[in-house]
């Protein structure tokens, strides 16, 4: 089962950070999950809530500061909220990557700047998985990078998963963990996906997760 540092290490340092990526790595997760959005100047930045308020000392929407308002902000332990790019220049080929998008109309950057990395070896395209709860800009980034592995993310199974799922192409289905049984696992794999649950802080939640056969699981303490 794969570990899946949680916006990084988040149980550690400022969660979507590069230090919480740098602690993710030094603890050797098999995985960093981190969380992607535009901001108003068009770049792609690392930030989980559509506001800054709750993990910055900034106010208001991502989408309405430009990237030089959003760099004189502190993200935690005088950390600037990352770029995708800085993000995925730290990480490389140290972990794989799951990006997770939280917007529209991010789906050419995220192909764009995949691109760049993999061309430029600091990538492997096979590290990557890009995933979001958003259906339609995920068939997007499909068209545009055929061969990317795509989790699709739930909170619960839905009855008809694996339509969507099949038509994305998706290497994994990305649940709740509070939703999950060993059934709904199995459902799963039956279709041919990986399973990965989040949020799993708890040793014996992680335990179940084993047993059922949960392919990997994102922590905020990996
Ligand atoms: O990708 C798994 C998990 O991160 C999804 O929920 O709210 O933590 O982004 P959230
Ligand atoms: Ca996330």
């Amino acid at each position: 089962m794969l570990t899946i540092g949680h916006r990084g290490a988040a149980g550690y340092e400022p969660e979507n950070t590069l230090l919480s990526f740098r602690k993710a790595i030094d603890l050797k997760v098999d995985m960093i999950e981190f969380d992607v959005q535009l901001c108003k100047s068009g770049e792609a930045v690392v930030i989980h809530d559509y506001i800054l308020n709750r993990t910055t000392n900034g106010h208001g929407f991502v989408a309405d500061k430009t990237l030089v308002e959003l760099l004189k902000l502190d993200a935690g332990k005088e950390q600037a909220i990352p770029t995708l790019q800085e993000s995925l220049e730290v990480i490389g080929n140290k972990a794989s990557v799951n990006i997770e998008f939280k917007c529209r109309s991010i789906a050419a950057e995220l192909c764009r700047t995949l691109n760049y990395f993999t061309e430029k070896g600091i990538l492997h395209l096979k590290n990557i998985v890009v995933s979001s709860f958003i259906l339609d800009e995920l068939l997007i980034i499909r068209e545009l990078l055929p061969s990317v592995k795509i989790g699709l993310l739930f909170e619960e199974l839905p009855e008809e998963f694996d339509a969507v799922a099949s038509q994305l192409q998706a290497f994994s289905i990305n649940l709740n963990f509070n939703f999950l049984s060993k059934d709904i696992v199995d459902r799963i794999h039956a279709k041919g996906y990986k399973v990965y649950a989040y949020t799993v802080n708890k040793q014996s939640d992680k335990e179940r997760m084993e047993t059922w056969g949960v392919d990997g699981i994102f922590t905020d303490f990996p």
